[in-house]
């Protein structure tokens, strides 16, 4: 729950200390529920206002390079996104502080791009999408795939298609969280995307409100 709900929470309590110690008879006992109504209501219908997150999505990707070297333990790839974010909200802008994308493959952490800084913050007005066009994601890194993820890879490099995790963690004015989008990455050849990647939505989590 928000830190808003708390405050609600003791506010009410401390409310109720007050009226415990008048006598409670019949009428006192109404009151209460009417109020206990009310502050149901109250937080319901705050918690339908919180300022809805940003809807992340994976419009297209291309993944051209994806080698593992099992003796040296490199990573070598090369990932190329089509980004969008959509403000759901018909009324309230979002003002983003941070954005990053961080790649997983199964357990293993491989990469990380930073879309938005606060130096380079960017106000989305409510009801549109913006998208981030063309973001590379590649390099080389020293990873250690534990067991799972090696037979992973070596099905993936099988069926030519890898299964790789993007994390978006975003900081805005009111609200940060997470999103996380299960990519499935048909893997091109020489520098060339492969056709048959799908659209991904990615799912909310953690959602935190910082303040209100
Ligand atoms: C994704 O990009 C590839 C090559 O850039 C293109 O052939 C394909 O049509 C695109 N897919 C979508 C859904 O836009
Ligand atoms: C991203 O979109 C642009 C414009 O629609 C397209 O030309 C480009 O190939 C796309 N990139 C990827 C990685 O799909
Ligand atoms: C990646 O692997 C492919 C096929 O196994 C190989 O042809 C290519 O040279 C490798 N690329 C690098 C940079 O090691
Ligand atoms: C690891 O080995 C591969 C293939 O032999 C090579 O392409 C890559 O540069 C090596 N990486 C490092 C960090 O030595
Ligand atoms: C939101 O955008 C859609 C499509 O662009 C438009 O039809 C709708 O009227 C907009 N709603 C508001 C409240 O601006
Ligand atoms: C923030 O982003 C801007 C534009 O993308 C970039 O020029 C700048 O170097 C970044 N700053 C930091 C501290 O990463
Ligand atoms: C993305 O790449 C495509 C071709 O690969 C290009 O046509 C398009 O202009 C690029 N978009 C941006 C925003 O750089
Ligand atoms: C790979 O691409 C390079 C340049 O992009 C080209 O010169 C080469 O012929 C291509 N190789 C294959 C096997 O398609």
């Amino acid at each position: 729950m928000s830190a808003k709900d708390e405050s609600f929470g003791s506010s009410y309590l401390s409310s109720f200390d007050e009226t415990d110690n008048i006598k409670i008879t019949k009428p006192h006992v109404l009151r209460f529920a009417l109020i206990m109504i009310f502050v149901c209501g109250m937080i319901f219908s705050d918690i339908t206002e919180i300022p809805t997150a940003p809807k992340f999505a994976v419009e297209n990707a291309s993944l051209s390079q994806f080698n593992y070297t099992k003796t040296n333990h490199t990573l070598s790839y090369k990932l190329a996104l089509n980004i969008t974010i959509t403000n759901p909200k018909k009324y309230i802008g979002l003002e983003y502080n941070d954005i990053q994308v961080i790649a997983y493959y199964g357990k293993t952490r491989f990469a990380f791009v930073t879309l938005v800084n606060e130096t380079a913050s960017f106000y989305q007005n409510p009801n549109t999408t913006v998208s981030f066009e063309n973001v590379s994601v590649q390099g080389q890194k020293l990873v250690l795939f534990a067991e799972s993820d090696f037979n992973k890879y070596s099905l993936g490099t099988a069926a030519g298609v890898y299964s790789v995790d993007l994390l978006f963690a975003f900081k805005e004015t009111f609200v940060s969280g997470n999103a996380i989008c299960n990519l499935k990455l048909p893997l091109g050849f020489n520098g060339t995307a492969a056709p048959g990647f799908q659209t991904t939505k990615c799912w909310e989590t953690l959602l935190l409100i910082l303040s209100l």
